[in-house]
């Protein structure tokens, strides 16, 4: 069944797990989710970016989620929309049947330029009154993503700042994170503590110094009944590094956040943990090893299945380590 995000997520800070929150694109990443969910027994969180909605389309991208729900009955999904850019792209969303919008009011409708705190009070709010008022629920944003190992955004089409960033804006503020909450009402915040999308978060296993879970403790114990939110949390698993590498691809070396860490996020209030870049490794690793593989292989399903068994593996690693396992 549909729900919204925060029916999920209140459940989950009763039961002090956490939930991955995987991006989808297209019908393998679908059922690789789906899948793994109903293995584990996990409620689901499925978000669709703007990058999403211009590659499937969004009636696509609306079916598939509604496929999912109507092939797995008994799965609690969440239907996300991620990093809107404005209460506009929301409200389209909310139209369309999503059951949570994020209004990522840290930048300014451009998706690069960091916005001003007033700014995002006040489109974050308009959300919220929307939204609500359809039982629609809302994530918000304080704080600029970016690496505190290197000052950027990291690699993303369409959302993420442009330019270098300071210390101050790479880590959420608490006191200013309540005032934002009790200004907005949004339902969970998404919280800068040195995490970046993409693939290239950190040149070496990350450190207490680069990545800030006393950040993350710090705004829990000021906000303990708001849902955090972790962007750029894919692990970039060096096994599916290696394998895109050994067979043609050329990536560099590179590091993501360690599982242990987001259990450790989880420990102190995390409850959404969003998730694009390893399922688009682990998808990339596995299409590029069976066609060296198989070269006279033509048939798209072959790779295509290879590709869906390798999320699904990255998927239920997930439910198990977050703890969602068994709670759907
Ligand atoms: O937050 C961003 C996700 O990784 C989506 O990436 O904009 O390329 O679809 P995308
Ligand atoms: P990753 O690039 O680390 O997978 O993060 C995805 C994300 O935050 C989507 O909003
Ligand atoms: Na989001
Ligand atoms: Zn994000």
């Amino acid at each position: 069944a549909l729900i919204s995000l925060r029916q999920l997520l209140d459940h989950a800070a009763e039961y002090s797990y956490g939930v991955p929150a995987f991006n989808v694109n297209n019908v393998e990443q679908m059922r690789a989710i789906m899948m793994a969910a109903n293995d584990t027994n996990s409620p689901v969180i499925v978000q669709a970016s703007a990058g999403a909605r211009k590659y499937a389309g969004a009636p696509f991208l609306r079916h598939l989620i509604l496929a999912a729900v109507e092939e797995w009955p008994h799965i609690p999904v969440v239907m996300h929309q991620d990093h809107g850019t404005s209460p506009a792209v929301c409200q389209r969303s909310i139209q369309l049947g999503f059951s949570s919008v994020m209004m990522d009011g840290s930048l300014r409708d451009d998706g690069k330029t960091p916005a001003d705190y007033d700014y995002n009070v006040e489109v974050t709010r308009r959300t919220v009154e929307m939204a609500h008022a359809c039982g629609v629920s809302v994530e918000g944003e304080l704080g600029v993503l970016g690496s505190l190992e290197t000052g950027e955004a990291g690699e993303e089409d369409g959302v993420g700042a442009e330019g270098k960033l300071t210390h101050d804006q790479l880590l959420t503020d608490p006191e200013e994170a309540a005032d934002f909450v009790k200004a907005t009402q949004v339902d969970a915040l998404a919280i800068a503590c040195g995490t970046s999308h993409g693939a290239y978060k950190f040149s070496r296993p990350p450190t207490g110094d680069i990545l800030s879970i006393e950040r993350i403790k710090e705004i829990h114990a000021r906000i303990p009944d708001t849902h955090l939110v972790m962007h750029g949390s894919s692990s970039v698993p060096q096994d599916w590094l290696a394998i895109i590498n050994e067979f043609g691809g050329e990536i560099p070396e590179t590091y993501g956040v360690p599982v242990e860490q987001i259990q450790e996020g989880i420990r102190h209030g995390v409850r959404k943990v969003n998730i694009d870049t390893d399922l688009r490794l682990a998808s990339t690793g596995a299409i590029r090893r069976h066609l060296a593989q198989n070269p006279s292989n033509f048939d798209q399903r072959k790779y295509l299945q290879a590709a869906t068994d390798a999320m699904y593996d990255i998927c239920k690693a997930r439910y198990e380590a977050f703890g969602t396992a068994g709670h759907a």
